[in-house]
């Protein structure tokens, strides 16, 4: 069959090797404890809920506008200038199906075939593939455990070329929870003006910061405004992985060919959850709060379980939810890779954990902790276990 060359550049994420094999054990009864989703185990807030069946009741159920209804783009602008001291206006936002299509559709735009992306790793799997599709070459940059992660601008200095047209930060970062020190994306995005580079800052997981950090995002850097293009999500911060909304602020012609893409692709984002999206961020923030909370319990707790096991060593995740332990003491006893890993773990304690091939790292796995702590108590008892089968035979 004679497919785009195009299609042959990206395969399907491998995210999703281990949580297939997870589920399939699952069905044959097995108690599987799964670290693998990258999604909240919380149920979207009854507020946002009750706002998607007043808007399906009302008939709020017909096309809106391809970037989204003003209201809504309105509040994004108002809630990113309030949280994160940003200055936006509504023609320099626009609405999208989850943040992933506002990254895929930023990438569309400005793009060509040829150009250099840099993408540090550990990263979100989707940042090379969306590279690869639409032309583009992945750079990988290399940040380094025992820095935390921690991108700078000295490393992205000496990875920039004359091709390189994009930089992508994912702060806190997606697997490793790592976050880019605030002065330190400053210096990021005065190196991208200087070069005429965009930045692409990926706000997925802004909101989960811990330690009485600040949430920050460089769009609230006006001097850099040229070349920062934010994508964010209502995804995580507020438990709407399936309501599909995310959003673009930028400068207004990317704004505008955002909107093209969309207008002869998606069209708009689905209207009721258009919605809902507008209650979540006009109404309440307690329940936001609630899960934050939780989330900072969580984390302490997996940290310091991950650190009592003989042999895993763990960077402290400063965001997000997830943690990324380094787990190659298991390769001297026969673990061949993180993947290797991963299968045996599922296998002989039932535990699904993301292996860190999957992300550009060949030492790690991803735990999730957007679980129960019962779960994390039970799942984090079995990688324990399984590892110190390792240091007994040692
Ligand atoms: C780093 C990162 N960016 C963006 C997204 C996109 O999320 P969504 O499309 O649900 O808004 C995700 C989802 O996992 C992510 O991890």
């Amino acid at each position: 069959m004679k497919l785009s060359k195009r299609i042959s550049r990206i395969s399907v994420s491998q995210t999703m090797a281990v949580g297939e094999a997870a589920g399939k054990l699952r069905e044959q009864g097995v108690d599987v404890v799964d670290f693998g989703p990258g999604e909240p185990d919380f149920t979207t807030p009854a507020n946002i809920r009750q706002a998607g069946i007043d808007a399906i009741n009302a008939g709020f159920t017909k096309y809106t506008p391809a970037g989204g209804i003003r209201e809504l783009k309105k509040a994004i602008v108002e809630k990113h200038a309030r949280d994160f001291g940003s200055k936006f206006d509504v023609s320099e936002c626009l609405v999208n199906i989850g943040g992933k299509h506002a990254i895929f559709n930023i990438f569309e735009v400005i793009i060509e075939e040829g150009d250099d992306v840099i993408i540090p790793t550990p990263y979100w799997v989707s940042f090379a593939d969306i590279a690869r599709f639409v032309g583009g070459n992945p750079i990988f940059l290399h940040t380094r455990e025992d820095e935390g992660f921690r991108l700078t601008a000295k490393m992205l200095e000496q990875a920039i070329t004359p091709r390189t047209r994009l930089i992508v930060a994912n702060s806190p970062n997606n697997p490793s929870g790592a976050i880019i020190d605030d002065a330190e994306f400053v210096k990021i995005a005065r190196l991208c003006k200087e070069r005429d580079i965009y930045l692409l800052d990926d706000e997925c997981y802004a909101y989960f910061v811990y330690d009485n950090r600040k949430p920050f995002s460089i769009g609230a850097h006006p001097e850099f405004k040229s070349h920062v293009i934010v994508a964010g999500s209502l995804s995580k911060t507020y438990a709407m992985t399936g309501w599909r909304i995310g959003y673009v602020l930028a400068m207004p012609q990317i704004i505008q060919s955002v909107m093209k893409l969309q207008s002869h692709s998606t069209s708009n984002p689905v209207s009721i959850a258009q919605k809902a999206a507008l209650e979540a961020l006009t109404g309440p923030q307690d329940s936001v709060a609630a899960m934050l909370a939780e989330y900072s319990k969580r984390r302490k707790y997996v940290l310091e379980r991950l650190r009592a096991i003989p042999g895993v060593r763990c960077a402290e995740p400063g965001g997000a939810f997830y943690a990324y332990p380094n787990i190659s003491a298991a390769f001297k006893q026969g673990i061949k890779d993180t993947m290797d890993f991963s299968v045996k773990l599922l296998e002989r304690k039932h535990v699904a954990v993301v292996p860190g091939e999957a992300f550009g790292t060949n030492e790690h796995v991803r735990i999730s902790y957007a679980t129960s702590m019962e779960q994390l108590d039970k799942g984090l008892t079995r990688l324990h276990e399984f590892m110190t089968t390792f240091e007994q035979r040692a």
